[in-house]
């Protein structure tokens, strides 16, 4: 089976750790894929850097410019992406890119959703209110995008605790370590689901 070809998108609050899994498990074969660009709003950025240390191609996209969604569609189709991971970014993707691949956008959300989801709900912000919920368990989703925030089919949700002395950092850490086992399984199984 070929593999297929993944196209990863990081936004300006992006660390790239999700895009450093992602690519450790194309490169040991956990994942029947390889990544083929990293697209991210500038090359200075520590997310750009750790992909060019990989050896990954990485492309520019500046969200401040008008051009913005059709420089991401053509980064992505240029590359010919099977799919679109992704990881660290906080904004709604432009329509653009769900017309140009439709159900094969995926994004990684720091809960479980529906919880703890919708707009303004991203990064800390989450860990926060669900700390703030009194809830005793968290986790995270991996689901495909549709054109509201986190409402795509949910493809795979990987729960951990909550502790009682958990600050919003320490339980960003814990769902950090869930999301990099959850998110290549997730994409492991969706492109068995599609046959490639
Ligand atoms: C991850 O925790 C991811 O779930 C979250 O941003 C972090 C990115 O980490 N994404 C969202 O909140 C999207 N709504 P990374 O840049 O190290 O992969």
């Amino acid at each position: 089976m070929a593999l297929a070809r993944l196209g990863i998108l990081i936004g300006r609050r992006g660390r790239g750790s999700n895009m450093v899994a992602i690519a450790e498990a194309c490169a040991t074969g956990s994942i029947p894929a390889e990544v083929v660009v990293v697209v991210t709003p500038a090359l200075e950025t520590p997310a750009a850097q750790a992909a060019l240390a990989m050896g990954l191609h990485v492309e520019v996209a500046d969200p401040e410019l008008p051009s913005y969604s059709s420089d991401l569609v053509q980064a992505l189709q240029g590359n010919g992406c099977d799919y679109i991971c992704l990881a660290g970014f906080m904004r709604l993707l432009p329509h653009a890119v769900l017309e140009a691949f439709p159900d094969r956008v995926v994004n990684v959300h720091p809960a479980l959703l529906p919880a703890f989801g919708g707009k303004g709900m991203y990064g800390m912000h989450v860990h926060r209110a669900v700390i703030e919920s009194g809830a005793k368990e968290t986790g995270c989703t991996i689901h495909l995008v549709n054109e509201h925030y986190d409402e795509g089919r949910i493809l795979l949700q990987r729960p951990c605790v909550v502790d009682s002395d958990d600050t919003p950092e320490t339980l960003a850490e814990r769902v950090l370590k869930v999301e990099h086992e959850a998110y290549p399984a997730a994409l492991a199984q969706l492109i068995k689901e599609n046959g490639s």
